[in-house]
């Protein structure tokens, strides 16, 4: 590793303490400990997942910097100041933030994510990209979830950090977060290395449904057992589980996940009024296509017979459509 890259780190992982610091033991820091806690945060949780406070100051992090005699400059490439243009010093980014850390797989500290305490925009302030830090091959928790992901063969991808650490409060241990950023090869292959089964859990509103289908479908043509979770409309897992409860979360949302057939069916049916004849007949169309990209021989036959005794369909013209699109198709 370059010695660059080594002191970045280092400045993470002194700042990482810093605000955790300030989040637990100062007056400064009692207002975000407070918006911690009525989100339901538990002192376990914040002291497993580091996070802090970052004073609503322009300098505490470029003076703390300079003080430890790391050049601000490089500082800057690591994401933590910015500089001024009219007269080239440098301020903090990171201000008046609740700060989630962002460890690499092996544990080092390399990011942070700010979020904001009341509804200033962005919610989430994240680091840049940097020399330490790369988004796209990042998964939120992956090194403390690594171990218990391989055990179970099982991962839980999330959204966000509060999904991550609301779950793990659950005693889903096993999951992690794409960030805010679509998952990308580079996730699928880390996912798909230390686990047969993903579960995808992303938040139950338009767009987190759509990035379920997407990142559902990316997952099952890399190979990996896919499952989607399923939750009331409008919610996301962290809402969920302050509404309904650790045990219900863990037995109706984790154990009852749909296999990703299941979940397409439910997609299609979105919006659809299967009393209507038109809606039914587009409907039982999109499923036969679906039937007929299975590969195993007794996966078709399963969902033939149910959809034959849904629609009182005959089997054997459900049959002969699927074969025929089967065959029609590369
Ligand atoms: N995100 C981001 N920048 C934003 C908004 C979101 O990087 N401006 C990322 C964060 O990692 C966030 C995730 O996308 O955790 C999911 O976004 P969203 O569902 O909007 O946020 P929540 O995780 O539900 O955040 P909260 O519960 O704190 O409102
Ligand atoms: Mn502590
Ligand atoms: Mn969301
Ligand atoms: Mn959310
Ligand atoms: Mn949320």
């Amino acid at each position: 590793i370059p010695e660059n890259f080594r002191q970045m780190v280092e400045a993470h992982e002194l700042l990482r303490k810093f605000y955790h610091h300030l989040l637990m033991n100062t007056d400064e820091g009692q207002h975000a400990l407070e918006y911690l806690t009525n989100r339901g945060f538990s002192k376990e949780s914040i002291e497993k997942f580091q996070i802090g406070y970052a004073l609503p100051s322009w300098e505490f992090a470029s003076n703390l910097l300079q003080k430890r005699g790391f050049a601000l400059e490089q500082m800057e490439k690591a994401g933590l100041v910015i500089k001024r243009e009219r007269d080239g010093t440098y301020f903090d980014r990171f201000r008046n933030r609740i700060m989630f850390p962002i460890s690499d797989h092996q544990g080092n500290t390399i990011a942070f994510s700010g979020r904001a305490l009341e509804d200033e925009e962005p919610k989430y302030l994240n680091s840049p990209e940097t020399p330490i830090f790369n988004k796209s091959k990042i998964l939120y928790n992956f090194h403390l979830a690594r171990p218990i992901i391989r055990k179970h063969q099982n991962v839980v991808l999330f959204e966000g950090f509060a999904d991550v650490i609301a779950a793990d409060r659950a005693g889903v241990e096993n999951g992690v977060a794409t960030m805010g950023t679509s998952l990308t090869s580079e996730h699928i292959s880390t996912l798909k290395k230390n686990a047969q089964t993903v579960t995808v859990c992303y938040d139950a509103d338009k767009a987190g449904i759509e990035a379920a289908q997407r990142a559902a479908l990316m997952l099952d043509q890399a190979g990996c057992t896919v499952k989607v979770a399923q939750m009331p409309e409008g919610l996301d897992p962290d809402d969920y589980i302050r509404k309904y409860g650790e045990e219900k979360f863990k037995a109706d949302v984790i154990g009852s996940s749909l296999t990703l057939m299941a979940f397409k069916l439910l997609y299609y049916r979105r919006g659809k009024n299967l009393q209507n004849e038109g809606d039914r007949l587009q409907y039982i169309e999109e499923v036969l296509i679906e039937i007929s990209r299975l590969d195993k021989v007794v996966e078709k036959d399963f969902y033939i017979r149910q959809l034959a005794n849904e629609f009182s369909l005959s089997l054997d013209a459900l049959k002969q459509q699927v074969n025929q699109r089967g065959s029609s198709t590369p």
